[in-house]
């Protein structure tokens, strides 16, 4: 770690703790003495190269957005480079996917790539692309419908296309480098086919790409390609083949009032995974098609299942159950509401669920099956 709780970078940031770190660089939880404000210090890891880190800087610092973190300050402490930005309170996209979410239902989806598809947009409107654009680099809020969704790391874009770069290079030599670099290890389920080939070249398109493979995540709770050397094989193959052959999550379908939704983000989803970069839409195009999708941003609690399938007095019983939630209370859901792909309600399980109105008891729809806390 390159500073220590109670350290004051450039005279202003007060390190507060260690955050967390990432292939490329080390996050802290800093107080800006001057403004008195909980900010976000970012600088390169040793052995990184960091050269360019304040002309990224100063790229992230163009983006001005609600669905981008802001670049707040760029300084030097001790030849250090560092990066000060908005600290976002919360977990970014991938902590969520590996440990809160099985795959998400279809309005939740919807959400998340309409605000990402908002940040995207803005950053190429100033002709800035991300290039390294991937779960880990999207911040979330804490709450169960993913309030604040902020992309980070547009700063480093140009840091990350220098190691990314190198990285591929060092791949192409010796295929274990996968294994030694979570840099790409990272980034690989999510880097657009012409990455591989003309990296210098791969440009807003392949932000479009990642896009779509993070919109395939949400909703088949895995990247379109899997991850690890594998993935690299598919891709090789859908490029090979001049198209991505993906199968629609198999719940699809299934429940009525989502239907029309589904295709429509599966359709979405399609058309950013194009192999001809060409081809794909543009972050504006991809926002207009988000606005006109019909889903729900009603806000989500977490709960349990407390009772599936109840049991009628007389002996029957009912596709439905209560879940007791987290908030307190209990609330009723029907099993055509509950989206577990294959999985049943169980007792006991944790589950995300928006609330309606209801007689005798409030109702949840969807419900949607959480990972064992
Ligand atoms: N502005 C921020 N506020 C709070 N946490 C952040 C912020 N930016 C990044 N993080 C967290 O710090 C972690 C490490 O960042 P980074 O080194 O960029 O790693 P990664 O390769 O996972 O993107 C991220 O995964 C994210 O959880
Ligand atoms: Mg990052």
């Amino acid at each position: 770690m390159k500073f220590n709780a109670g350290e004051v970078i450039a005279g202003r940031y007060r390190i507060d703790a260690f955050h967390l770190e990432g292939g490329m660089q080390e996050v802290y939880r800093c107080s800006d003495l001057a403004l008195d404000r909980i900010v976000a210090l970012k600088t390169p890891r040793d052995g990184i190269v960091d050269k360019r880190f304040s002309r990224g800087a100063q790229m992230g610092a163009r983006v001005v957005h609600p669905n981008v973190a802001a670049t707040l300050d760029y300084v030097e402490e001790d030849s250090h480079r560092c990066l000060i930005e908005e600290f976002i309170d919360g977990k970014d996209l991938g902590r969520r996917l590996a440990s809160d979410f099985v795959f998400l239902d279809p309005s939740l989806s919807a959400w998340v790539v309409h605000n990402i598809a908002k940040g995207l947009q803005a950053a190429h409107s100033v002709g800035i692309c991300h290039r390294d654009l991937k779960p880990s680099n999207i911040m979330t809020s804490a709450d169960g419908h993913m309030d604040i969704i902020k992309l980070t790391d547009f700063g480093i874009a140009k840091l990350a296309e220098m190691e990314l770069e190198v990285e591929i290079e060092k791949f192409e030599q010796d295929e274990n480098t996968l294994t030694s670099s979570s840099t790409l290890l990272g980034a690989v389920p999510y880097l657009a086919p012409e990455c591989w080939s003309d990296w210098p070249n791969a440009g807003q398109p392949a932000d479009i790409w990642a896009l779509g493979s993070i919109a395939c995540h949400l909703l088949l709770g895995k990247p379109p390609f899997g991850g690890g050397k594998g993935a690299i094989m598919k891709m090789a193959q859908a490029q090979l083949a001049g198209k991505v052959e993906l199968n629609a999550p198999q719940w699809f379908g299934k429940h009525l009032e989502t239907a029309v939704l589904e295709q429509e983000l599966w359709t979405l989803v399609q058309s950013c995974l194009q192999i001809n970069p060409a081809l794909r839409p543009k972050a504006d195009e991809i926002v207009q098609k988000c606005e006109a999708l019909c889903y729900s941003a009603a806000p989500r609690q977490t709960g349990v299942i407390e009772i599936y399938p109840h049991k009628y007095p007389n002996g029957g019983t009912a596709t439905a159950g209560f879940i007791a939630m987290d908030s307190g209370g209990k609330a009723f859901f029907h099993i055509s509401d509950f989206f577990g792909a294959e999985v049943k309600p169980q007792v006991g399980q944790r589950i995300n669920f928006s609330i309606a109105a209801g007689r005798p008891r409030e109702r949840c729809s969807p419900v949607l099956l959480l990972q064992d806390a």
